[in-house]
């Protein structure tokens, strides 16, 4: 399937598209190098990358900020994924009035600027609602105490309502230095009692704990995982109902656990995850199972899918576009306000 997709790149593309693996040609993941995301895409060029993604989950197109790539132009991109959506942490307390929608907005990217004046700033667009300005330096300050914030659970996005997000994508702006630049990274500090059920199984726990470094957003491959199950327990999964939900009031909806990709055929775990938002989430249950039992079996579920052969930790560069299927893969980045005596990471 990869020597097809890279036909298809390079006809929509041009001939001097070149493909990379992210880890090797085994894994999920590449690089596709000689892609201008920045202006509108034809028909061809839209079905190649979604060929991109089916075939390879995480792809990166590095380069953009050169070609002129705005937020707006990411948010056009999205547009051939399917109609882009509100991020719910853009929208929390939303009540139908402008203002508080504005402020909520207000909490990504007008902190992120108000704590490095006249260093950062939001990028042009990014005040749209479909449009999450990941950061982890909300509240800190060149002359105060960094306060890093970053993901929680490994989690895919958008799992909660009934027509789940297919695709996420990033457009980096700033990323640390270097891998090993020890001013630029932390270390995750120690979790908080009570953050994940007690009676998660130890290695899910280590698994869990074993987040990416500070900056870099970690991936697992739940199609791979999907497929080093015994046939067995494939032929099981298969008939699987999950309902899932935002809060713990909603009676929620029934999703199949395992997705079917329409245009491949291919088979993934769809967020077989639990505790995916903590106390933000209710938790999934599985049809047919109580709580507990549900928890179970999903923990058994996630612990097999982070396992280390499915992982992969991204390592972002400034101007990277980085697209991936939400039904294919799991991410999380590190860990959430922690403090610690880092300097703010401007690359
Ligand atoms: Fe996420």
């Amino acid at each position: 399937m990869g020597t097809q997709v890279l036909t298809q790149l390079r006809e929509a593309f041009g001939s001097a598209v070149e493909v990379e693996p992210l880890v090797n040609e085994t894994k999920m993941g590449r690089r596709v190098l000689g892609v201008d995301l920045s202006g509108p895409l034809d028909v061809d060029q839209a079905a190649a990358m979604i060929a991109a993604v089916d075939a390879w989950q995480v792809v990166c197109f590095p380069g953009q900020d050169a070609r002129g790539m705005t937020v707006v132009d990411l948010e056009r991109l999205a547009n051939h994924f399917g109609a882009p959506i509100p991020h719910p942490s853009n929208v929390d307390g939303y009540r139908g009035d402008d203002p508080q929608i504005k402020g909520s907005l207000e909490r990504t990217s007008t902190l992120v600027a108000a704590a490095f004046p006249g260093v950062v700033s939001p990028l042009s667009g990014a005040e749209s609602l479909a449009v999450y300005n990941v950061t982890n330096l909300i509240g800190s300050g060149p002359t105060a105490t960094p306060v890093v914030s970053g993901g929680q659970h490994w989690h895919t996005d958008i799992e909660f309502e009934p027509v789940p997000l297919s695709t996420s994508m990033f457009l980096v702006d700033h990323v640390p230095l270097t891998r090993d630049d020890g001013v630029s990274w932390v270390t995750n500090p120690p979790r908080e009692p009570g953050f994940y059920h007690p009676d998660s199984p130890a290695l899910l726990a280590e698994r869990r704990e074993a987040l990416p470094l500070n900056g870099e957003t970690a991936y697992t491959d739940t199609a791979a995982a999907y497929d080093a199950l015994p046939e067995a327990e494939r032929a099981y999964l298969d008939h699987v109902q999950v309902r899932r939900r935002l809060r713990k009031e909603d009676p929620g909806f029934l999703m199949p656990l395992v997705y079917v990709n329409p245009r491949t055929g291919r088979k993934s775990l769809h967020s077989p995850v639990w505790a995916s938002r903590g106390k933000r989430v209710a938790p999934a249950q599985i049809e047919g199972m109580t709580p507990d039992e549900s928890r179970v079996f999903l923990d058994m579920l996630e612990q097999h899918c982070l396992a280390p052969e499915f992982r992969y930790d991204h390592a972002h560069t400034r101007g990277d576009v980085t697209v991936w299927s939400n039904f294919a893969t799991l991410h999380v980045a590190h860990r959430r306000r922690s403090r610690s005596t880092i300097r703010p990471m401007l690359g």
